[in-house]
Order: structure tokens, then sequence, then C-alpha cells
């Protein structure tokens, strides 16, 4: 889709698209557990679009801080290594694999130490600057949903459709619980509890674009809902709106 169109001036960087591709770009936030990545990654496959896990390009910046030892308060060494950064999905299929340079690091940034180091490392001004820019890059690619926690907010505040998704933190954590089982891992659920409320908290009380529904975004409420349940929601708010 080379249609889009990319304007950035000065120190307001406004972004801007044409219309039509507007329809395009599905953007889903909300916090951990609420189940955006499965219903991103069905809704891509239906739509036949791309589909963005931008929270997977904060987890390769934490990892590629976390491997050279670097300090999170250290913003010099951080800027540096985001200078550098090569962060790139190779689409396998249905699946997306992540790069940092020419290493598959698609397993290694799901390990339990790297989630709270993400969210740290995603507070950083810095960071937040490199990876936005190529974020709204792929977004100028082609067809994407793309999930995180300011798709709608500050990424592509012009998309036209933008869903929030929450649930409640018990089933939340049931669900973060559960994936950490399924991988063997032997934390306990208290645990599991502690570190995402912990994660909720610094993702939603920070400076720098915070864990926040956008204005016009759909609220959809996944307690109680399967994924396939919330991608109908999903394609039934989408079809309103063309
Ligand atoms: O969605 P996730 O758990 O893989 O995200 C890891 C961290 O990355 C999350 O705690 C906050 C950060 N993140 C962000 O700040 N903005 C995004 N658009 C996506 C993720």
């Amino acid at each position: 889709m080379q249609a889009y169109r990319k304007r950035i001036t000065g120190s307001s960087k406004r972004w801007r698209r044409s219309s039509l591709e507007l329809t395009h770009l599905v953007t889903i936030d909300g916090p951990t557990g609420c189940g955006k990545s499965t219903v991103a990654h069905l809704l891509a496959k239906s739509l036949r679009y791309h589909y963005l896990d931008t929270g997977a390009m904060y987890r390769a910046v934490a990892l590629a801080i976390w491997r050279a030892g670097i300090e999170l308060e250290d913003e010099g060494k951080i800027a540096k290594i985001c200078n550098g950064l090569d962060i790139k999905f190779i689409h396998e299929g249905d699946s997306a694999r992540i790069y940092l340079g020419d290493e598959d690091v698609t397993e290694a940034i799901r390990e339990p130490t790297i989630d709270l180091t993400a969210s740290t490392v995603s507070a950083i001004d810095r960071v937040r600057k490199v990876v936005t820019r190529l974020q709204r890059k792929i977004g100028s690619q082609g067809p994407l949903v793309a999930e995180g926690r300011d798709m709608g907010t500050v990424v592509f505040p012009e998309a036209q459709h933008k869903f929030y998704l929450d649930a409640s933190l018990e089933v939340r954590v049931d669900r973060r619980f559960l994936e950490r089982q399924k991988k063997g891992d032997s934390v306990s659920r208290e645990k599991v509890k502690e570190d995402l409320i912990k994660r909720d908290h610094q993702d939603m009380t920070r400076r720098l674009s915070p864990l926040r529904p956008a204005k016009d975004a759909k609220m959809i409420d996944t307690t109680k809902l399967t994924p396939d349940q919330v991608v109908e929601t999903i394609m039934r708010g989408m079809k309103a709106y063309s």
C-alpha cells in the first residue's frame, strides 16, 4: 500500500495517511492478559491483514539492553543501543518471527525476566521514539492490525478502527498463569498476579504514551468472551463504520 502519505514536520511530528488507507488499519490496545494478542492475530488472519505485535518490539529492545548488561538508568548507553537497533519481523505462514539483527529472538523475548524489563524500558523516551518510528513505517506498508498499548492514542491516532480490550483482574491473571504453566513454568498464581499488577501500574502511569483507551476507541470487555467472540464483536464494530 504505497498510497500512505507520511509527513513529519518539525517537533510536532504529524503523520498523515490518505482516508482510504485509514480503513485498512485496526488498532487494538489493552492491558496484559486482556486477550489482545490472540484476538489481533485471529482478526488479521480473517481480514488478510498483517499483524503487528508491538509489545514484541519493546521486548526485543529490552532483551538487547538486558544482554548488554546496561543499567536502565544509563540513558546514554540505551540511546547508543537504540541507534544501532535492527528489529524486523519475518512472516512465516500465519505467524511472524521477530529478529534482532540476524538472530531469531521470538522465544527469547518471552522469557518472564523480559516481561517487567520491557515495561520499564518502554517508558524511556529514546526507546519509544525509535520504536514508534519503526511501527509507523510498518504501518505505511500495508493493511495492518496493530496491537499494543498506544496504537490508538499515539502511533496511529487517525486510524478509523480502534478497539480497547479489557477484562477483570482475576481473569487476566488466570490467562497469564495458564500461559506460564503451559510453558512448564512452576510460578505461583500469586506471583503472576503481583507481577501483572506491577506491570499494569507502570504501563498506565508512565509519563510517555501511558496505556489508556483512545477517546474514539470502542471498548470490549473480554472477561466472559472467547477470542472468536471478541473477533466477531470487532468485525461488527468495523462494519458499522464502513
Ligand atoms: O504486550 P507485551 O506484554 O508483549 O508488552 C511488553 C511491554 O511493552 C508492556 O509491558 C509495555 C510495553 N509496550 C508499550 O509500552 N507500548 C506498546 N505499544 C506495546 C508494549
